[in-house]
C-alpha cells in the first residue's frame, strides 16, 4: 500500500508542476492578460490544493518506504527531497499567490515578470529533481530497466 500511495502521489506531484510550467509558458507566449489571470487563478485553486498534499504524501510515504531500503539510489532521493519541499514551499507557493493577485488586478509590471521568471526557474528545478526521483524510484521498484540489445 505505501508503495502505491508513493507511486500515485509522486507522479501526481510531478505532473502538477509540469502542468503549471507548460500552461504558464503557453499562456505567457500566446494568451491575453485575461487568459494569464485565469491560468494564475487556476494554479492557486485548485492547483496548490493538489500540489501541496501530493508533495507531502510523496515525501512521507517515501521516507516510510526507505526504512526497509538501503543504497545509493535511496540516499540520493532522500537528499533531493528537502530541496524539492523548500523550493515548493518557499518559492513556488509565494510566487503563485503573488502572481495571481497581481494578474487579477491587471498589474503586469516589471515585478510581475521578474517573479514570473523566478517561478519558472524554481519550477524547472523542481521538475528536474522530481523527474530524477521518479527515474530512481522506478529503477528501485524494478519497473524501469535498461534492456541490453533491445532493438
Ligand atoms: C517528489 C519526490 C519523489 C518522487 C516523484 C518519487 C517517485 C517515485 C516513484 C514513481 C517510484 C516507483 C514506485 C513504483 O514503481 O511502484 C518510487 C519508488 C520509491 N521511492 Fe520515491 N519519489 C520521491 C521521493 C522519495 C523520497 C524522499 C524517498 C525516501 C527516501 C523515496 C523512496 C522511494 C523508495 C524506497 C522507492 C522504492 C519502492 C519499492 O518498490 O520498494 N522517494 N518513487
Amino acid at each position: 500500500m505505501p508503495t502505491q500511495v508513493h507511486f500515485v502521489a509522486g507522479l501526481l506531484a510531478t505532473l502538477t508542476i509540469a502542468t503549471f510550467f507548460i500552461s504558464t509558458v503557453i499562456v505567457e507566449l500566446f494568451g491575453s492578460h485575461e487568459a494569464v489571470a485565469t491560468v494564475k487563478a487556476l494554479i492557486v485553486m485548485p492547483g496548490l490544493f493538489i500540489l501541496v498534499p501530493s508533495i507531502a504524501a510523496t515525501g512521507g510515504s517515501g521516507f516510510h518506504l526507505s526504512k526497509s531500503r538501503q543504497g545509493r539510489l535511496v540516499e540520493t532521493k532522500k537528499k533531493r527531497m528537502p530541496f524539492i519541499a523548500a523550493n515548493g514551499l518557499l518559492v513556488l507557493i509565494p510566487c503563485a499567490i503573488f502572481l495571481d493577485r497581481w494578474a487579477a488586478a491587471g498589474t503586469f509590471d516589471t515585478t510581475f515578470y521578474l517573479v514570473q521568471g523566478i517561478e519558472l526557474l524554481a519550477g524547472a528545478a523542481n521538475l528536474t529533481l522530481m523527474g530524477l526521483n521518479v527515474r530512481d524510484g522506478l529503477k528501485m521498484s524494478g519497473r524501469f530497466r535498461v534492456v541490453p540489445n533491445a532493438r
